[in-house]
């Protein structure tokens, strides 16, 4: 099993290395090497946390943070840009990382998003659709047109978009749903596999800006805004997992499982803290622990080599 994705010892020897540098080629082609920074998510804020789990999923899983005892996490908030200077307004999906710490040192992250699903199904379509959004912008598209342009050619692509164009201007980082997109397996004590999926949801609510109010704000507005909340009181988030049924697919992050799925909280996120960046760290979402297996999804498991890729360039240009 997969553990420590926190130190560079364990970034997965790539079996994808081509396509991978490839993906952050292409990303890199749409603001430009921003050295130091993630080729995605670039800019970002951390916090300290503790998640307590409520003992509901230990019929479902062995692993260790989802039992009974409380471990410590990191968080890490982030706008989806690519450009570490664009406004928080500018960049329409935010992200949420979670690494929590495991009892035997080893650590296990959840990454997730304010979309429910992805706009690519493959690495290759991927690599592909970033490169067509990076002819389009060199065409002076406008949004609009270059979404009609992937879609027109991508045609997997479309529920993200929808997504994406029904995402209003974020209120606060702690008031927004993150969705972790992809499927994994629960295994049990018994060694049977349930596909399931993660969800974050805000206990104070999901809140948006008008547009007027939010063109007003600062380009840091939701780092702000996080600080002075934090300061005040914990930030709360509950973890859903949602369980997968016959037919469900597990393999196809551009297909949102039907919405009547069964659904328990399994725990909650006590975010006390705005801190530095802790060294060297690395969301992996396919840094999964005993308990909890990857799916067959082909973008799980090409993140880890594409993340890899990221970090390994970012560190050394710190
Ligand atoms: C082919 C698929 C994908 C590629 C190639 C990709 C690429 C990247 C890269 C290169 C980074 C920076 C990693 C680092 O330097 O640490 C990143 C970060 C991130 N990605 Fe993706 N990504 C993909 C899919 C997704 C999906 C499906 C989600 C939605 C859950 C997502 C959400 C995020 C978030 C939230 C971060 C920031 C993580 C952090 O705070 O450390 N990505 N992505």
């Amino acid at each position: 099993m997969m553990k420590d994705s926190s130190s560079t010892g364990s970034i997965p020897a790539a079996e994808n290395t081509g396509l991978a540098a490839q993906a952050v080629n292409a990303i890199e082609g749409l603001s430009g090497v921003h050295p130091g920074y993630r080729r995605a998510h670039a800019r970002g804020i951390c916090c300290r946390a503790v998640f307590r789990p409520n003992g509901l999923a230990a019929a479902f899983t062995t692993a260790a943070h989802l039992q009974e005892q409380e471990s410590a996490a990191v968080v890490r908030f982030s706008g989806s840009s690519t450009d570490p200077a664009l406004a928080d307004l500018l960049s329409p999906a935010k992200g949420m990382a979670v690494q929590f710490s495991l009892p035997d040192g080893g650590s296990t992250s959840l990454v997730g998003a304010t979309v429910p699903v992805f706009f690519a199904r493959t690495p290759e379509s991927f690599v592909d659709i970033v490169r067509t959004a990076h002819k389009a912008q060199e065409g002076n598209l406008g949004p609009l047109e270059l979404m009609k342009e992937i879609t027109t050619h991508f045609s997997e692509s479309k529920e993200s978009f929808l997504s994406l164009n029904k995402l209003k201007p974020p209120a606060s980082y702690a008031e927004l749903q993150y969705y972790c997109i992809h499927a994994y397996f629960f295994v049990d004590t018994e060694g049977r596999k349930r596909p399931v999926k993660f969800e974050w949801k805000p206990e104070a609510g999901v809140r948006s800006l008008s547009l007027a109010d939010a063109r007003q704000q600062p380009d840091r507005y939701l780092e702000d805004e996080l600080e002075l909340r934090l300061k005040d009181e914990p930030v709360i988030f509950q973890l859903d997992v949602i369980f997968g049924e016959d037919g469900d697919p597990t393999d196809d992050p551009t297909k949102a499982w039907p919405d009547d799925r069964r659904r328990i909280e399994i725990g909650r996120l006590c975010l006390t803290e705005v801190i530095t960046e802790p060294e060297e760290l690395l969301m992996d979402p396919g840094a999964v622990t005993e308990g909890i297996e990857l799916s067959d999804d082909p973008i799980l498991h090409f993140r880890r080599t594409a993340y890899g890729e990221s970090f390994h360039r970012r560190r050394k240009e710190q």
